[in-house]
């Protein structure tokens, strides 16, 4: 069975309550029921993880290796600085996917730049908790194109 690892960054425990302008209404734990609805129609299974901490993050995804077949993260603030989160998905060398609920290219400038997307097959941002969604489908099927 195709094992997923899902990593939720910093500050995302607050969803629901925080900025909902920006982020909606949606709880973490909606997104995760839906994740796992998802996880079980694909017959895939998922682990979620979510954690406020850079070092857990980069923790986390160290012990990914030959457990997961792929990643998918939204590394929340830390998308725009944490060097420690991009070298640790590049030395497992886990295909990883990027999602961000809000489309970070038409928020603040600051938002702009991922130093993670690079050592990521590719990002999905913008689509609120589709995009999560959409971020596994792709992982999924990079997988299956092993
Ligand atoms: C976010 C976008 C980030 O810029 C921000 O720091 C977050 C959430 C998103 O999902 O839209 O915490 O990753």
């Amino acid at each position: 069975m195709t094992k997923l690892l899902v990593i939720h960054g910093p500050n995302l425990h607050l969803l629901g309550k925080r900025e909902p302008e920006v982020y909606g209404n949606t709880t973490l734990e909606d997104i995760n029921r839906k994740i796992k609805e998802w996880a079980g129609q694909k017959d895939v299974s998922v682990e979620i993880k979510q954690s406020n901490h850079e070092g857990e993050i980069v923790e986390i995804i160290g012990k990914a290796k030959n457990v997961f077949d792929a990643l998918v993260i939204n590394p929340a603030a830390y998308t725009h600085t944490s060097i420690a989160i991009r070298d640790a998905i590049s030395a497992v060398g886990i295909p990883a996917v990027e999602v961000h609920l809000s489309n970070i290219y038409a928020r603040e400038d600051f938002r702009h730049k991922s130093v993670i997307a690079p050592v990521c097959r590719g990002q999905v941002s913008g689509f609120k908790e589709m995009s999560y969604i959409l971020g596994l489908e792709a992982a999924l099927d990079l997988v299956c194109a092993k």
